[in-house]
């Protein structure tokens, strides 16, 4: 696999491990993460031997610490947006509505653009020592790599605003009881956390997997048209190899061959 600056890749099994190595500025996304973040899921993409990404920062104190502070001085109203554009539709839509799970296990501070990259993950399994929080507004601005949008979509609307209006960080305790990470594990356990949940995700089939993402993202972003999403993908699933087998399986009292 190609190699990357700011970028790890590495192959568990069917599992990809992408770790941002940037520790010295904890992890913070600078304009080339971005950009490589970006090329590292075009290849995972493509490649057959990949069904699902763990998604980490390098070291044990940060996850991803934000976006760059250090690009920020002196942009002006229009780069800010084409900033925030890209991050979106370049990184953020693309992990999630990525066809193959993505994981994010965070170990250690998620904070803006990271804690943003951690929602735009499909699920969030963090280390006990995690924290988390939308500090934009510290610096006069608002969170622009979705924070606005999946956060209430995670906490409700009352959590996001004191969380956004605030910019104060919350521990991972509350993190688990707020809804905003599935679970929380000692940090010795916590790739091998996202292994093992991805091992249960990789014995269905892909094709379901890809229109359960799918679907359920629809009604995230329209709830009128996400129930008929639904009903097409539901109808879709039935064409498939797989669910032929998975039915017939059952029926037979075997287990499936997929
Ligand atoms: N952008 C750029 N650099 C960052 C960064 C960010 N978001 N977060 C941390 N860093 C850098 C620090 O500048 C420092 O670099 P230096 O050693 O070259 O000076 C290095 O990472 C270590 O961070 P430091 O602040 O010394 O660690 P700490 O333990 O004292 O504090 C945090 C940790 C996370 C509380 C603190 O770094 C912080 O508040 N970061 C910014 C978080 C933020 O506002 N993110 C949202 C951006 S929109």
């Amino acid at each position: 696999m190609e190699t990357w600056n700011t970028i790890l890749v590495q192959q568990e099994g069917q599992a990809a491990i992408v770790t941002i190595n940037r520790s010295a500025k904890l992890n913070a996304l600078n304009g080339e993460t971005l950009e490589e973040l970006s090329r590292v899921l075009s290849a995972l993409e493509k490649d057959e031997s990949v069904r699902g990404i763990i998604l980490t920062g390098a070291g044990q104190k940060a996850f991803v610490a934000g976006a760059d502070i250090g690009e920020f001085e002196g942009i002006r109203v229009a780069e800010a947006k084409q900033m925030a554009h890209y991050g979106h539709t370049h990184v953020m839509d693309r992990i999630q509505n990525f066809e193959k799970p993505v994981i994010a296990a965070v170990n250690g501070f998620a904070l803006g653009g990271g804690l943003e990259l951690a929602m735009a993950c499909h699920i969030r399994i963090a280390s006990d020592s995690a924290r988390f929080g939308l500090p934009e507004v510290s610096l006069g601005i608002i969170p622009g790599y979705g924070g606005t949008q999946r956060l209430p979509q995670l906490v409700g609307r009352g959590k996001a605003l004191e969380m956004i209006m605030t910019g104060e960080m919350i521990g991972a305790a509350d993190a688990l009881s707020w809804g905003l990470v599935n679970r929380v594990v000692p940090m010795g356990e916590l790739i091998e956390t996202c292994l093992q949940l991805l091992t249960t995700i990789f014995t269905r089939p892909k094709q379901a997997i890809a229109y359960a993402i799918k679907a359920i993202q629809a009604g995230l972003e329209d709830p009128k048209t996400g129930q008929q999403t639904e009903i097409d993908l539901f109808g879709e699933s039935f064409g498939t190899a797989d669910s032929r087998e998975g039915i017939k399986a059952f029926l037979e009292r075997r287990k499936p061959n997929f």
